[in-house]
């Protein structure tokens, strides 16, 4: 893949900020910085910022961004960046819908001059045991959510991808049944480490990695990171989501890292970090344990995989 210049440098900073995330844990402290992408930065200190630990090193641009999972663009690890130049994500809108008081189109340039753009580094964990660490750009889904202004009935959100098969090839076939969907419960789309993303590594996303909008949601398995989100809608039933639909005793609704429930067909003990030769040992709700851990108490995590 081609390089372009206007993207080494924020490849630089984001190489030096990573001795910069390095020392500030080494000394308890997790700061947020600025990025390069918006000019409505956030300059606020975020426990948030940084959900990584000094084991953990940035995957690079490339990586990030060749070895994908985006199956409207085909199944092979390959296949969305090399299939995806004419996706157009610009200009882009989003519907919020359902049990909401501010139904309506969100014309996502707009949307952005409002809200902060922030950093968060997190470990995406997939499905299919493989790991990258992630410098995301992006906002608290919540952000959007307070937009909606949900009904007291709303318990869940729906996430859909755009549906646009003259742009997407994989959508010409029945890959998966389109478009595809997700879903999270309302706790859990309001908790404070779930973002949408517009970037990485200070770059707007390309289209592989799920331009110009996608979720990000850093202690469940990838496949809930649902890509070119074009709406969201607020329901008040587990609403479906594609993969526990196709393959329900494979994938469940939740789908939070865990390392002691095994995918019928292969361990979830461990994962193999992008670029690295030895497997790491998977951790609980993928490291994010003591954030998250709370919203499941009293569930039973086997049952509800
Ligand atoms: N979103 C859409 N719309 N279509 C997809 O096929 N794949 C999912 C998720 N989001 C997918 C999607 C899977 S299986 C994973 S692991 C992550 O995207 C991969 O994200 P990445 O390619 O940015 O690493």
């Amino acid at each position: 893949m081609k390089i372009f210049s206007s993207e080494i440098t924020p490849y630089k900073h984001y190489i030096n900020r990573r001795k910069f995330i390095k020392s500030s844990l080494a000394a308890g402290l997790v700061l947020g910085t600025s990025t390069t992408i918006q000019a409505n930065h956030s300059s606020n200190q975020n426990i948030y910022a940084n959900q990584v630990d000094e084991n953990d090193s940035l995957n690079s641009f490339e990586e990030i961004t060749t070895y994908n999972n985006f199956y409207e663009f085909g199944m092979g690890k390959t296949d969305p960046s090399e299939n995806s130049s004419n996706f157009n994500p610009k200009p882009w809108s989003i519907n919020l819908e359902g049990l909401i008081n501010n139904p309506q189109v969100l014309d996502l340039e707009n949307l952005l001059q409002k809200i902060a753009i922030e950093d968060r580094v997190y470990r995406l964990r997939c499905v299919e045991a493989w790991s990258m660490v992630i410098p995301w750009q992006g906002f608290p889904l919540s952000e959007l959510i307070k937009i909606a202004d949900p009904l007291s009935s709303a318990k869940f959100i729906q996430f859909v991808t755009v549906f646009r098969p003259d742009e997407m090839p994989g959508q010409k076939r029945r890959l998966l049944p389109w478009p595809y969907v997700e879903g999270l419960r309302m706790d859990e789309a309001m908790h404070p480490l779930t973002i949408l993303s517009t970037g990485l590594y200070g770059h707007d996303l390309l289209n592989q990695s799920g331009a110009p909008l996608r979720l990000v949601v850093p202690w469940k398995y990838g496949f809930k990171s649902i890509k070119s989100i074009s709406s969201i809608r607020f329901v008040d039933k587990q609403p479906e989501a594609t993969w526990s639909m196709l393959a329900p005793s494979e994938y469940g609704f939740y789908s939070n890292v865990n390392n002691f429930v095994d995918h019928p067909r292969w361990s979830q003990g461990t994962e193999r970090r992008i670029g690295e030769f030895k497997r790491r040992k998977t951790l609980m709700f993928n490291g994010y344990e003591e954030e998250v851990s709370h919203l499941y108490s009293g569930m039973d995590l086997r049952k509800y995989y």
